[in-house]
């Protein structure tokens, strides 16, 4: 049998990271080292909280859990969810479902965990961010290593075929902090960006979540209310996408398994200032090199992915 896949993720702990987290769970393969939050959805304090609880009631409590920055690299004040972010994930980032039973987050800080977790890597490592790139930002400042020689980030943000979902431009990852996204996107770390040109292909109806229901646990009927919820914001701003997209948890299922996605390699930068700002588009004074270090993804094989996205939360669930 060959070694686990040794896995970090980094979430911003909303509805699509909670699922996120229960597709690592579920999965197998892999060994869930630790988990580095951020803010994004909700503050990094209920991210930190939300992941502590989802943990406990996944039946793994011993993961451990750091909290990382709590407000964007160039930002003042530490972050609040706006409004419309706040209606889209619930007042509590998990839809409005009450969960309880959360305990500590480790001590040690989620930037100093994830600088050294990167420092130390072996090839078996994969890191996943799906909220904005921040707590990478920051670890890639601390570490002394040549980022290029680091293990590849498959993050999920940005959009580079299709418009953004925060702003006609921008993705909201991308967009919660622009300057973090462009300064990995030029460390020269190699990366793979599951943006929205594949999240939106992938979709989740509420029969799958009825099916999560019917297992009659606990984590079951949790999963299903508070993924209901998140679909019925897509029924109203999304209506002819038939449910909502799955877009942390394709990038947990593209580092697991790259053959998922159809890359196109680049050199790509982040739009900083006016209205494109949070916009994900190729370098143009890097077209040239021949080293690309983001493989961006642009097709995905959705059946597939699906199949194994209903088994692995299924198991997480049951
Ligand atoms: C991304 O933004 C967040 O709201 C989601 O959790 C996902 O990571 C989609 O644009
Ligand atoms: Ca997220």
């Amino acid at each position: 049998m060959s070694a686990p896949i040794k896995l970090i993720l980094d979430l911003d702990t909303g509805i699509d990271d909670a699922l996120a987290l229960a597709y690592a769970l579920g999965s197998p393969e892999v060994e869930l080292a630790a988990v580095v939050c951020s803010y994004g959805n909700v503050t990094v304090d209920t991210a930190t909280r939300n992941t502590l609880a989802l943990l406990r009631l996944l039946g793994h409590p011993e993961v451990p859990v750091y909290r990382g920055a709590d407000r964007a690299l160039d930002a003042k004040a530490a972050f609040e969810p706006p409004a419309g972010v706040v209606r889209i994930h619930g007042e509590n980032g998990l839809g409005g479902q009450e969960l309880s039973g959360w305990c500590y987050a480790a001590p040690r800080n989620g930037v100093d965990y994830l600088a050294g977790a990167l420092d130390a890597a072996s090839e078996d490592l994969r890191y996943v961010p799906t909220g904005p790139l921040t707590n990478l930002a920051l670890a890639l400042r601390a570490t002394s290593a040549d980022a290029s020689a680091l293990p590849r980030a498959t993050f999920m943000g940005g959009a580079l075929t299709v418009p953004g979902n925060v702003t006609p431009c921008a993705e909201a990852n991308i967009r919660n902090d622009p300057e973090a996204a462009d300064a990995v996107l030029r460390s020269g770390l190699p990366t793979r960006m599951i943006g929205l040109d594949v999240t939106h292909q992938v979709v989740l109806t509420r029969a799958e979540t009825a099916c999560w229901r019917a297992l009659g646990t606990p984590a079951g009927r949790f999963f299903a209310d508070m993924t209901d919820h998140y679909i019925g914001i897509y029924e109203t701003n999304n209506p002819h996408m038939g449910g909502c997209a799955l877009h942390d948890p394709l990038a947990v299922a593209a580092a697991i398994d790259p053959s998922l996605v159809g890359c196109h390699a680049a050199n790509l930068r982040v739009d900083l200032d006016g209205a494109t700002r949070g916009r994900t588009v190729c370098d143009p004074d890097r077209l040239r090199d021949a080293q690309k270090n983001c493989e961006v993804a642009l097709t995905v094989d959705a059946p597939r992915f699906l199949e194994g996205f209903l088994a692995r939360v299924e198991r997480a669930l049951a």
